[in-house]
């Protein structure tokens, strides 16, 4: 039996560990992970088939996706075990000197990688199996690395979609302090400055520039200080290129900023993000937004299904938030504690169930008392803006079908098809009453039509998100159309922009 133990189950490890058991390289993976939510969340999600508390000698691979400035430990602990060990670390020599200084060599069968995939996420909540698809996967193999080793672990990157290339480990450091680190360093700096009040006024240039300041600081922090010297040197060149800006407009020399400008648009303009599909802001969204009982919950889940993209129910997010805070007594209209709350959630949505901090919600979600919970929860600013973020790291590659009330107007304000679907408060009614009945219970139609009157004045009107077509949508109307009508003017809709083939 070929056996993989990933260390540290975050969005690097639980992707490989995604990708690899997608392309059967492994019977049986497992997961060393000292975070207890991680590690329920990675066996719930079926990431890793179980987790164990130290790399067991029977392991033919170890990925070590683990901070870097925790690697060469994992290294020298394991110099002698038998089987292969890899790591995804953004620092190469300084981690290879930290090994030769503790044994006084490199274990042979020990692979330095580092895979250019990644994202701002992080946690295995957000892992993917297309990750490292179309991504460069670097090998800096030392003259003391064993050749059958290198070809093992280029094979598995291969595996998995990735691009391999050899590099030496100091000109890796160098080129990615340029690429990578420092692009990091000036986002973070940049946020300083940043207050809320400002973020009121920030739109597509905020957002793509400031995108990577939303990384988690426990991968950041060592990479900085581990390349430093490379680093440093990265800022020293940033800081004369300030220094060259700073002197043209203090010249008003609106020629020589021009051909700046010109010059930095040429050298952007050369680069093709790798992956293509995965690329930031290229994985193509279709919003279904409407009221209750308009059929969108049925039609989006269909049409994930029948492009084999990534499902959002965005309801589902409130309602988990005001079932969680239920369990945990927080207040339904206390809005910062409810925020602080959504915030730390690991939610993962796998095989139609629903897994927060490694615990199955599934069916909690859907009583009464979650469905009046997320009613008030989701009428407060903090909580949306908390739920932001979480159901903005659903757009996954290659797709994503978004439902709710506000993904095309506030979420995935990008999305290149949005769908408003609504039908007549009558046959909403009806669908509910239906619906209700089969599962044998009674209640009067009349009531329904009431409460549909009053739930719809109340999602319209509130000040917050207010359920309303964006500018831009395709409405459908499925008052007279069966479920399978609209989804055909849906998929239409997506034919006609591109997003999906003619068949
Ligand atoms: O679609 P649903 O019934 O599962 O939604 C549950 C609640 O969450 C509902 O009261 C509306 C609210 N909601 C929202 O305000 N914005 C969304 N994008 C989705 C749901």
């Amino acid at each position: 039996m070929k056996r993989l133990v990933v260390v540290g189950t975050g969005l690097i490890g639980g992707s490989f560990a995604r990708a690899a058991r997608q392309a059967r390289l492994f019977d049986e993976i497992l997961g060393v992970e000292p975070d207890a939510a991680r590690a329920a969340t990675a066996v719930a999600a079926g990431i890793v088939d179980r987790i164990v508390d130290t790399v067991p000698a029977a392991a033919d691979a170890v990925l070590l996706a683990v901070p870097s400035d925790l690697i060469d430990g994992w290294v020298v602990r394991l110099a002698d075990h038998a089987g292969i060990v890899f790591d995804a670390g953004s620092v190469k020599g300084a981690v290879l000197d930290r090994v030769r200084a503790t044994l006084g060599r490199i274990p042979p069968r020990f692979v330095p990688c580092h895979p250019i995939a990644g994202s701002e996420q992080s946690g295995p909540a957000a892992a993917s199996a297309e990750l490292f698809a179309g991504h460069e996967a670097i090998l800096t193999a030392t003259a003391e690395t064993a050749a059958a080793a290198v070809d093992a672990v280029a094979g598995w990157w291969r595996a998995v979609g990735a691009r391999v290339t050899f590099l030496d480990p100091d000109e890796h450091d160098r080129i990615l302090a340029l690429t990578s680190h420092l692009p990091h360093l000036v986002a973070f700096a940049y946020l300083q400055q940043v207050t809320p009040a400002h973020l009121e006024h920030a739109a597509g240039g905020f957002r793509d520039f400031s995108r990577i300041a939303a990384s988690d600081p426990a991968m950041w922090a060592p990479i900085f200080t581990l390349n430093g010297a490379a680093v440093l040197g990265a800022l020293d060149g940033l800081q004369a290129e300030l220094d060259r800006l700073r002197a043209l407009i203090e010249r008003d020399d609106r020629a020589g900023l021009g051909r700046l400008i010109e010059d930095s648009r040429t050298r952007r303009r050369a680069f093709v993000p790798p992956g293509d599909r995965s690329a930031a802001g290229s994985i193509p969204v279709i919003t279904i937004d409407g009221p209750s009982g308009s059929g969108k919950g049925t039609v989006a889940s269909l049409l994930a299904r029948r492009l084999g993209w990534h499902l959002l129910d965005s309801g589902a997010l409130y309602r988990i938030v005001a079932a969680v805070a239920r369990e945990r007594g927080v207040p339904l209209d206390d809005a910062q504690a409810l925020a602080a709350l959504a915030r730390g959630l690991e939610i993962v949505f796998a095989d139609e169930r629903v897994f927060v901090d490694g615990a199955d919600l599934t069916r909690t979600i859907r009583t009464e008392e979650s469905s009046q919970g997320a009613s008030q929860v989701a009428v407060l600013q903090p909580v949306r803006d908390a739920i932001l973020d979480l159901q903005r790291a659903q757009c996954r590659p290659p797709g994503l079908v978004a439902d709710g009330r506000d993904m095309g107007t506030v979420v995935f304000p990008d999305a290149p098809l949005k769908v408003f679907l609504d039908a007549s408060a009558e046959v909403r009614a009806e669908r509910r009453y239906n619906q209700l009945k089969n599962n044998g219970l009674s209640v009067s139609l009349a009531a329904l039509l009431a409460n549909i009157r009053e739930r719809d004045e109340r999602d319209r009107r509130r000040a917050v998100a207010p359920l309303r077509p964006a500018e831009d949508s395709v409405l459908i109307d499925s008052t007279e159309l069966s479920i399978d009508e609209v989804l055909g003017r849906v998929l239409e809709a997506a034919r006609v922009r591109g997003l999906v083939a003619r068949t």
